[in-house]
């Protein structure tokens, strides 16, 4: 195919920095995108000169990308990035299938270890349906990133969902420098080989296509390692990070994602969040707080983390009336009959330790599913205690974002099985996410820990969280690109 584009980086993923509503008058309105991707994507220096490829994930998405002339939006006006965007507007079955059934049920499970394996997972007719869906969809990107790109263009796919782009763009525009970036675990090679063969060898060398292949930590990089010599037998050299297979050389990096504190400060000082936080103040009196945050997410574990509140106050019946818990569960992928039945559980554990402890002068949990950022912010910031226990997590920036904005000094309890523990394992309370009991004795600790070294652990922390900025994870990966 002939390129037409002259941009020297193209960023490539699922969901984009922006997403569109139709507002009552029917208009189209543009909001800032979620998440940890979209925001460190969104750190692409203002010198470079780049395009920004993503899906359009719902009808307005549709619409906006139908208005614009091949789905290039310009969104200088906008006060959400200045990075052009090119929506790409894949058939709507393509999509679902491609994104609920390959990417959302079945390679996020994997990577996170998350089937209850006597039902699931099951391959069968219906999943290969899927698989073609997301094989189509993988292409529609290839095709967009290979009309987007310029001679020697670097192009950083992001995630699961784009794990054959790779392999298929490289088909296309075997001129570019391309680089994978995982932003989840990889599943160890038992795990992994759930899938079926042919399935695990595509996805694979889909993402060895790439010049560099990255992940957040040196465990999940170890993972992808031990599955190409089991999946593929190709050949690792752990030393040098190189895979070699069919041929190809592939360069397997570490690329830690912090947070960029001065700014992640400034944010949470805005009006909106001091307003939130007065109204949390009334709420939680002269309590401590004990804070959690989250996606309502299976991998987030929200069920055991209220159950070792329960059993903290159960087993510590000295906190009865002197905590409260705030548990914002934003809602995530309600496609899914899972993701509704967690949220389900969610509620019904909130609710039976509210009817077990509630009393008319204390509320020991404030629980919400309302999606309102300033009021996390506030949370963040007059948290005493925050728990982050993930089952399994590529990093987990809340851990991160937490003792960047702590007001007084949070400690904090962590699982040892999200990414995140790595940098910031020796200043947290470390966790089994399955062990409830140990849980509850860890926010027990936690509570009682004396301000000072909450306040000293806290500023440890901080300074780990803010030591890989996204800005600097971006350049580095764009600089492994430029030696190709
Ligand atoms: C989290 C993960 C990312 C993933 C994103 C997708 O942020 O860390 O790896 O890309 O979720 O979430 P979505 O809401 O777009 O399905």
């Amino acid at each position: 195919m002939a390129s037409e584009g002259n941009t020297n980086v193209l960023l490539a993923s699922n969901r984009g920095p922006v997403s569109f509503i139709h507002a009552d008058d029917g208009s189209l309105t543009c909001r800032g995108g979620a998440g940890g991707l979209a925001s460190a994507l969104a750190a692409v220096p203002s010198e470079v000169d780049a395009t920004w490829v993503c899906a359009a994930m719902s009808e307005a998405d549709r619409a906006a990308a139908a208005s614009a002339p091949r789905g290039r939006l310009d969104l200088a006006g906008y006060e959400t990035g200045t990075v052009p965007v090119r929506l790409l507007d894949i058939d709507p079955h393509i999509f679902a299938q491609a994104y609920n059934g390959i990417a959302n049920s079945t390679l996020w499970f994997v990577h996170h270890m998350l089937f209850d394996m006597a039902d699931q997972p099951v391959f069968d007719a219906a999943f290969r349906q899927q698989w073609a869906a997301y094989g189509a969809y993988n292409a529609a990107f290839a095709d967009a990133l290979a009309e987007e790109a310029g001679p020697g263009t670097r192009v950083l796919v992001q995630d699961y969902h784009l794990s054959l782009t790779p392999g298929l763009l490289r088909e296309r525009r075997p001129d570019l420098a391309i680089g994978h970036f995982s932003h989840t675990p990889w599943a160890p090679p038992d795990y992994f080989r759930l899938l079926p063969d042919d399935v695990a060898v595509v996805l694979l060398t889909g993402v060895l296509a790439a010049d560099y292949a990255s992940f957040l930590t040196a465990r999940w990089a170890e993972a992808f390692l031990s599955c190409c010599e089991v999946v593929l037998g190709a050949s690792v050299d752990r030393r040098r990070g190189l895979v070699e297979h069919a041929g190809r050389q592939t360069k397997i990096g570490v690329n830690p994602l912090g947070v960029d504190a001065a700014s992640f400060r400034a944010r949470a000082d805005q009006p909106d969040v001091r307003d939130r936080m007065a109204g949390l103040r009334s709420l939680v009196g002269g309590r401590k707080l004990l804070v959690r945050v989250d996606r309502a997410e299976l991998s987030k574990n929200i069920v055991r983390g209220l159950l070792a509140y329960r059993d903290l106050l159960r087993r510590h019946p000295e906190w009865q009336g002197r905590v409260v818990h705030v548990a914002l569960a934003y809602p995530s992928r309600h496609d899914l009959d899972k993701y509704r039945e967690y949220s389900a559980a969610v509620h019904r554990v909130g609710k039976e330790i509210i009817d077990e402890f509630g009393s008319p002068d204390w509320d020991p949990l404030i629980l919400s599913v309302d999606d309102d950022y300033a009021r996390s912010l506030a949370a963040y910031r007059m948290a005493h205690v925050a728990v982050v226990n993930p089952l399994r997590d590529g990093m987990n920036l809340v851990a991160k974002e937490i003792p960047i904005v702590s007001d007084d000094g949070c400690a904090l309890v962590l699982s040892r099985e999200a990414g995140a523990a790595v940098e910031l394992g020796e200043d947290s309370l470390l966790i089994n996410p399955f062990d409830i009991q140990e849980t509850a004795d860890a926010l027990h600790v936690a509570l009682s820990m004396s301000p000072a070294e909450r306040k000293a652990r806290n500023s440890r922390l901080a300074m780990r969280a803010g030591a890989h900025p996204p800005g600097r994870w971006l350049a580095d990966q764009l600089a492994e690109l430029t030696k190709y």
